[in-house]
């Protein structure tokens, strides 16, 4: 990468440090070549709205791959054009999505697309502009979410605060399994959840350097609900 622009990116970091240990449960895909060239697009001042949602959505389904590589199967009678054989279903718990307003919406049509039978939660938070905490406005959960599992959905980590703030409460209401995707994380994040909830598996698609003194992901994607909805 070219010194001058790696100088710039690096100047606007407040707080640059490198994670001390990464866990066995954060699942980061920096280097993969669709998730790294597809984020790349993303990035770029001038994709369009419509360009990006589309972006997020695929690079959802790329992680949702390996999110749900644990699913259990049970068996299943087929009958193929050639004969009967025993294939394979989804078994065991249900799935329940958890996107985080209002980016987080974005990544819960994919999602549902690789599991239709999953049900839907909304929890709407948005940061303060000025503490960069997170303030809750909505929050609606199906019935029986907390016999299922649980994939909470926002592309953005950034302080993890936001993050942190709908794990907490979903745990508070029983849930035991539960699961983060995101598309962009910053150092800061992935830490603070890895310490205060290391029983939920992260799945990010690219680390990223640090944060800015607005709180903002560097280099990052800017502000991921604007630039989803167009509201900038
Ligand atoms: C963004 C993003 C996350 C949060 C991440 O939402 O979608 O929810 O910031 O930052 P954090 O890790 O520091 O909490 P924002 O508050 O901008 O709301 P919006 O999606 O409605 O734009
Ligand atoms: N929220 C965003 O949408 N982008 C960031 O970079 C940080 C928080």
């Amino acid at each position: 990468m070219r010194e001058d622009i790696l100088r710039k990116e690096n100047e606007l970091i407040v707080d640059y440090h490198e994670i001390e240990r990464l866990e066995p449960t954060t699942h980061i895909y920096n280097g993969h070549s669709l998730i790294e060239s597809k984020i790349s697009i993303m990035r770029d001042i001038s994709t369009p709205s419509s360009i990006f949602r589309k972006l997020v959505e695929e690079v959802t389904k790329l992680m949702a791959f390996d999110a749900f590589s644990h699913l259990g199967l049970e068996d299943k009678e087929v009958t193929t054009p050639i004969c009967e054989t025993v294939g394979k279903k989804i078994s065991g718990k249900k799935q329940v999505l958890v996107p985080i307003l209002r980016a987080g919406l974005a990544m819960e049509q994919p999602m549902k697309d690789i599991v239709p039978q999953a049900r839907t939660g909304f929890c709407g938070v948005y940061r303060d502009e000025v503490t960069l905490k997170p303030q809750k406005y909505f929050w609606k959960m199906p019935k029986d979410i907390e016999n299922r599992e649980v994939f909470v959905l926002d592309p953005m980590l950034a302080t993890g605060g936001s993050a942190d703030f709908t794990v907490s409460e979903l745990k508070k209401i029983g849930c035991k399994s539960i699961h983060f995707m995101g598309i962009i994380a910053a150092p800061d994040g992935i830490e603070l959840m890895q310490r205060k909830h290391p029983d939920v598996e992260l799945f990010i698609g690219h680390l990223d350097k640090g944060l800015n003194k607005n709180g903002y992901i560097v280099p990052g994607l800017g502000d991921a609900g604007d630039r989803i909805f167009g509201t900038k």
